[in-house]
């Protein structure tokens, strides 16, 4: 079967074949291009008890149709692939169960939540099968859309690839007042990009050796929330898109195929100064976008979603032709005036190390019993994040919300004026950030910092590190 590339950029086609096989009684092949449509991942339900919202999560096994004539073996959440969207309000009190139905150890670590260690879920937190943790948290950030997933040592991007992932979204008194989309699964529409790989029994192919390593697992099968080529249908209205680079190592540029322009109004941990205008912006992975489109002049037509890197749509959009509501977006969002660099009383240096079958930070591979910063609470700190490799590593900060100070000594791109917790280094970059972290962290349960492409973290691209009163 054709798959659909982006015909601005010439028509590569991709060979539908190559993964279909033949077996006793089916074939199994690539299912049609925008034939399902998008699923919106429901909102986890939970109980008030003694003022405190309490959820309870299932780590658990399941099998999942994305090929047509094989079901694959794949991991969830309450599900049995990807989980509901934990959805909570600034300064809620929050308790998490979650169960490990596995057969295999696991933690669950929330990605962009500021949490004390020990709730931060990262390797120590060990969860065996059949048994239970807890994470309490008293929310206490900007509003943003976070995310959850496994990080047990040398495991995450398998787990994550076998579909263990979530997000997590936060909501404050801005996110409440700002006049944007907000009706959830309507006209605010989360999006989780994946890739996958198959092997030819429809069953996905994981790690295969030490290019896997090096380069990253990447598929050609692209999921949105896990469904592969979804189409979605909009009213001719403004949308917004709460977007999730969820893949274990690839880099989207996202864009639609026809340069219909957008607005970008959040990254990971904030919502920017301003809406930005973008044709197409990158997310790599562990970022989060969010967007808004106006559809409100195209009723009755279809774009299509996509990579531009790729060059191949991702999703078709269908904008039903119903009476347009045209409305304007706010000009101002938010300005975060609390990170100064004058207050930063301490710098640390990361350097991002890649050599042949080895990757590590500041010359030393990940390892559970060095702890290998020490930070003081509620203290401002510049980090710089150098990058001698010729290759792209999202860096991604555990416990904290931080700002781009530069790269390459230049002012950080517009789209990422607001707070962030992972930051793309380019290759041969050198990017400052400034971190503060409000919460403590024990060398028993310590926070991470590390390469998002969860093959190279799984390597030993991570450190850990304490952060003390
Ligand atoms: Cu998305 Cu250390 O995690
Ligand atoms: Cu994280
Ligand atoms: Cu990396």
């Amino acid at each position: 079967m054709k798959r659909r590339n982006f015909i601005k950029f010439g028509s590569v086609l991709m060979a539908g074949s190559l993964y279909a096989k033949k077996t006793n009684k089916n074939i199994i092949s690539f299912k049609e291009q925008f034939s399902e449509a998008l699923v919106v991942p429901p909102l986890a339900s939970y109980e008030v008890k003694n003022g405190t919202k309490v959820f309870n999560l299932n780590v658990q096994k399941g099998k999942t149709s994305f090929l047509n004539g094989a079901l694959t073996d794949t991991y969830g959440v309450n599900g049995s692939f990807l989980g509901p969207t934990i959805r909570v309000q600034n300064r809620d009190k929050i308790l998490i169960h979650v169960k490990n139905s596995l057969d295999e150890i696991t933690t669950l670590h929330w990605h962009g939540l500021k949490v004390k260690g020990s709730s931060d879920g990262g390797p120590h937190s060990v969860i065996k099968p059949n048994t239970s943790w807890s994470a309490d948290i008293d929310i206490n950030q900007r509003a943003c859309v976070a995310w959850y997933h496994p990080h047990a040592m040398h495991k995450t991007g398998e787990q994550v690839f076998k579909g263990i992932a979530g997000l997590f979204i936060i909501d404050d008194e801005d996110s409440k007042k700002l006049a944007l989309p907000k009706e959830y699964g309507i006209d605010d529409i989360p999006l989780v990009i994946q890739d996958r790989r198959f092997d030819n029994t429809g069953q996905f192919m994981y790690k295969q050796g030490m290019h896997d390593t090096m380069m990253g697992v990447t598929g050609n099968v692209h999921l949105i929330n896990g469904i592969s080529d979804p189409f979605v249908e909009v009213e001719p209205k403004a949308i917004r898109f709460r977007i999730l680079n969820g893949a274990n190592a690839r880099i989207y540029n996202l864009t639609f195929e026809d340069g219909h322009e957008f607005y970008q109004v959040a990254g990971d941990s904030s919502f920017l100064p301003k809406p930005v205008k973008l044709k197409n912006f990158i997310l790599a992975p562990g970022e989060r976008a969010e967007i808004i489109v106006d559809f409100s002049k195209l009723a009755g037509k279809t774009l299509f979603w996509g990579d531009a890197i790729n060059k191949r749509a991702l999703m078709k959009v269908i904008v039903k032709n119903t009476k347009p509501s045209p409305s304007t977006l706010p000009k101002t969002l938010l300005h975060v005036n609390d990170y100064d660099n004058a207050k930063a009383v301490n710098k640390r240096v990361f350097e991002l190390n890649m050599r042949m079958g080895w990757l590590g930070i500041n010359g030393k591979q990940m390892a559970m019993d060095r702890i290998d910063e020490v930070v003081k609470k509620d203290t401002f700190e510049i980090w710089e994040i150098k990058n001698p490799s010729p290759r792209p590593h999202p860096f991604h900060v555990h416990g904290t919300a931080f700002k781009i100070i530069s790269r390459n000594g230049q002012k950080p791109l517009s789209n990422e004026l607001g707070l962030k917790d992972t930051v793309l280094v380019y290759g041969r970059e050198t990017v400052q950030i400034m971190v503060v972290f409000n919460h403590e962290a024990s060398k028993n349960r310590p926070y991470m910092y590390h390469c998002h492409i969860l093959e190279h973290e799984d390597a030993g691209m991570m450190g850990q590190f304490v952060v003390e009163a």
